[in-house]
């Protein structure tokens, strides 16, 4: 299947669900409800909830049951992104090509939208049906683990502590598997426990994440020194202006790239291992590795 006919398909049910998931109903004290849709609603690109329903689909489940789960990590996705915008951690004016979440609605009500998204992403995915209910309870398990200390938020830990320590490669490959592997992760696994999947296919599914959130956290870092503001959404240079250790402070432009396109190849050949048809999930790898945002 051809990139854009996947998108097409799948990104206007992920942001109707979105939206229906989270409806402004005017409240009265609803500042944070207006910056959780600013947010959430604003676009980006959606890689989390798309990992989740192919590789759902890919391990053999069908219909839409599992768009609440999907709708899910994009909340965490969202949430992570607006605190690591706040002037405590990265500190960046733009994200999606508008003001980051605090510039437009302060950091008090920015703080509280992130929570919120947080929680609601428990909610969201709780609320899934028509999927048998030890599978749901085992895919939030797994959420919860991927999206905490020892994963995602663990890996923001790191990435604070190496502003002031720099970081061997080793270290720094270390947080980019928590810090954007993991997420990526919980999509893809949770896509295939939802479905049912033999914990083999589980396997492949977390080492593929795993390579895939390591090309994926390296072009990001490319880009923050290559791409322009208007096309990326976001600050060009933050890292730089943050004193990041990067694969681009440690490797240059041209050797963070190699790496990247090894480990994008790789997280490619791991697909192999799933008996369906998993071509859509190729073209989706290659796209984030030569994405221009
Ligand atoms: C940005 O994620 C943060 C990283 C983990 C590098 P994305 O590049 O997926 O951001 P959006 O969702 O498309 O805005
Ligand atoms: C972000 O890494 C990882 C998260 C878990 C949010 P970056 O700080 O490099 O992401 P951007 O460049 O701000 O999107
Ligand atoms: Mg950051
Ligand atoms: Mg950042
Ligand atoms: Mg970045």
């Amino acid at each position: 299947m051809e990139i854009n006919s996947l998108f097409k398909e799948l990104l206007p049910k992920i942001e109707q669900r979105l939206d229906t998931l989270i409806p402004d109903n005017g409240e009265k004290y609803s500042a944070a409800k207006k910056a959780m849709r600013y947010s959430l609603l604003s676009g980006g690109k959606r890689i989390r909830p798309v990992l989740l329903l192919e590789f759902y689909k890919l391990c053999g489940g069908e219909g839409e049951n599992a768009l609440n789960f999907a709708a899910a990590t994009e909340m965490i996705h969202t949430y992570s992104l607006i605190h690591d915008d706040l002037p405590c951690m990265d500190n960046d004016d733009m994200r999606r090509g508008k003001p980051s979440c605090h510039k437009a609605f302060g950091e008090d009500t920015a703080l509280l939208a992130g929570d919120a998204l947080l929680t609601l992403a428990f909610s969201s995915a709780a609320k899934t049906e028509k999927i048998p209910a030890d599978r749901v309870l085992r895919a939030i398990s797994l959420l919860a683990d991927n999206a905490g200390i020892d994963g995602m938020v663990g890996g923001q830990v790191m990435d604070l502590e190496f502003e002031k320590t720099g970081a061997e490669p080793d270290e720094l490959k270390e947080m980019y598997l928590k810090k954007t592997s993991c997420l990526l992760k919980a999509a893809a696994v949770c896509g295939c426990v939802l479905a049912g999947a033999d914990d083999e296919y589980i396997k492949y599914a977390c080492e593929y994440a795993d390579s895939l959130g390591l090309a994926f956290q390296i072009i990001d870092d490319i880009l923050d020194c290559t791409a322009d503001e208007k096309t990326l959404g976001k600050p060009i240079g933050s890292d730089e202006k943050n004193g990041k250790t990067t694969f681009v402070t440690l490797y240059g432009i041209d050797g963070a790239r190699k790496k990247a396109a090894q480990l994008s190849e790789n997280a490619e050949n791991l697909l192999d291992n799933f008996e369906g048809d998993s071509t859509a999930l190729k073209e989706l790898t290659k796209y984030l590795l030569n994405r221009r945002y």
